[in-house]
């Protein structure tokens, strides 16, 4: 049988339920047609983020049970470092309560006005947290990665080209360190190969600069290599995890995704002088440097979840079930990013709705086509939230690709659920032509996705009537 099994069983349950049409065009047009304003309560499947959403194990719970609650060095933290310095490797680990805060702190200290920061392709939160520090955030992806279609092995690879072109550009001087996100959520959940981290090391090493990772799905990343990378079959999922960030200096974490928590995240660093910087920052913005804005049973869920994480049955289910989705939808016809990545499948919006151009957001219309259709809420990777003004011309520039992502919460969903979505998602590729585009009405000066409000261009209903 071809199924993903689940390496688990269910002990508690939450209840969800399907609320009317009618109410869910309400909740839509009260929500600015941004479905981040939509109330959970009348979501019936939640996509809209595999980050802080997992379900947590019986252990997980045990653990925060029994975590101390000292201020300060607290056995739950004692745990926490000493999981992480085993699986990642690096010198100092200091907690945060997000992955964002943990850029925050790192690039507060360590990024200048006008200095620039290579990353195969930055999310949102790192490429808003280098431009609040007055920083350049340098998407170098290969082109690959770039091509909605190909259906590639790592796609979330970093062109060394494209990196070597920033360094003749901007001089080493300005150019602090260089990211490699893994996997590469921006541009679809893929993975990056050992071998082009192996490369952009090496020339990390060569320029004189440290190399840190974004490392939220690394162990989804390390299942990729060991499934597609040769020479790695026969190797477990910690052992590939430490050689690739042997490969850095540090890197930046977000506990709300391969850690399996609600909440939660670190910075890594081997630098002394940084670390001692990052870890005196943090204490104003965070907390104490053995707690850094988490409780004690927070660091302890963390600990617990990174072992739990690299278990290659967990693994091979967690990314079958996206695979498994992605399946569903080629059945159905409908166009996805392609190969599907480790935590999400990202639907390709110009090719579903051809006919909204990208300054009417078709991301953001397949959105919330499919809230209304079928309660099922995703989040838009497109114009909405990357359009930027170029540094050099001033002018708006859209991204390449425009996608919704339904990303998939850890241990959560059924697949019977998750086939109900592939078939919301087809019910909207067949409303076709019939969806109208969409303006803004409101939007904040940075991170405007969150909670800018929209409108249907040039007002009245969302859906043309048949
Ligand atoms: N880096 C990457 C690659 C991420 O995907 C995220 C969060 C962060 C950093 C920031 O971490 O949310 O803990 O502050 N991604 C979530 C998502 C929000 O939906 O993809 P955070």
């Amino acid at each position: 049988m071809d199924l993903p099994f689940e390496p688990y069983r269910i002990k508690v349950v939450e209840k969800i339920q399907r609320v009317s049409r009618e109410e869910r065009v309400r909740h839509l047009r009260e929500a600015g047609y941004n479905v981040f304003k939509v109330p959970s309560e009348a979501i019936y499947v939640d996509l809209l983020t595999d980050s802080g959403t997992s379900a947590m194990s019986d252990q997980q719970w045990a653990a925060m049970m029994t975590a101390d609650e000292a201020y300060a060095c607290s056995t739950s933290y004692a745990d926490f470092e000493n999981t992480i310095r085993d699986i990642f490797g690096y010198k100092h680990v200091i907690p945060t309560h997000q992955g964002r805060a943990a850029e925050g702190l790192l690039f507060s200290v360590a990024v200048a006005a006008g200095a620039v920061i290579p990353n195969n392709i930055h999310f949102d939160t790192t490429r808003a947290n280098v431009e609040h520090v007055g920083g350049i955030a340098l998407d170098c992806v290969a082109d690959a990665g770039l091509d909605p279609m190909l259906e590639a092995p790592f796609k979330g690879d970093m062109s060394l080209t494209k990196l070597a072109a920033a360094f003749e550009k901007y001089g080493t001087e300005r150019i602090p360190f260089v990211m490699l996100t893994i996997t590469n959520n921006s541009g679809g959940g893929q993975p990056v190969s050992m071998g082009n981290a192996r490369e952009v090391s090496a020339f990390c090493k060569k320029m004189g600069v440290p190399l840190i990772f974004d490392a939220c799905r690394f162990a989804e990343n390390a299942w990729f290599i060991q499934q597609r990378e040769e020479g790695y079959a026969d190797m477990d999922i910690k052992s590939i995890c430490r050689e690739m960030f042997a490969l850095g200096e540090g890197c930046t974490m977000s506990a709300k995704k391969d850690a399996l928590v609600n909440i939660g995240g670190f910075v890594c660093i081997n630098d002394d002088e940084l670390a001692m910087n990052i870890t005196n920052l943090g204490i104003l913005r965070e907390g104490f440097p053995t707690y850094g804005g988490m409780a004690g049973r927070d660091l302890a869920a963390v600990a617990q979840g990174l072992r739990e994480v690299m278990d290659p049955d967990y693994l091979a289910y967690r990314i079958g079930q996206v695979a498994r989705l992605g399946k569903r939808l080629d059945e159905l016809g409908v166009p996805y990013l392609r190969p599907t990545g480790g935590h999400a499948v990202y639907l390709d919006a110009r090719k579903a709705l051809p006919h909204i151009p990208q300054e009417e957001f078709p991301a953001q219309v397949f959105t919330a086509a499919l809230y209304l259709e079928g309660g099922v809420r995703g989040v838009e990777i497109g114009s909405l939230m990357f359009d930027h003004l170029d540094p050099d011309t001033g002018e708006t520039v859209h991204p390449a690709m425009e996608l919704v992502r339904l990303a998939i919460p850890r241990r959560v969903y059924t697949h019977t659920q998750l086939d109900y979505v592939a078939e919301v998602c087809a019910q909207v590729m067949e409303m076709g032509d019939r969806l109208r585009g969409l303006e803004i009405v409101w939007e904040p000066p940075a991170l405007r996705h969150f909670t800018a409000k929209l409108k249907p261009v040039g007002g009245g209903k969302m859906v043309a009537e048949a």
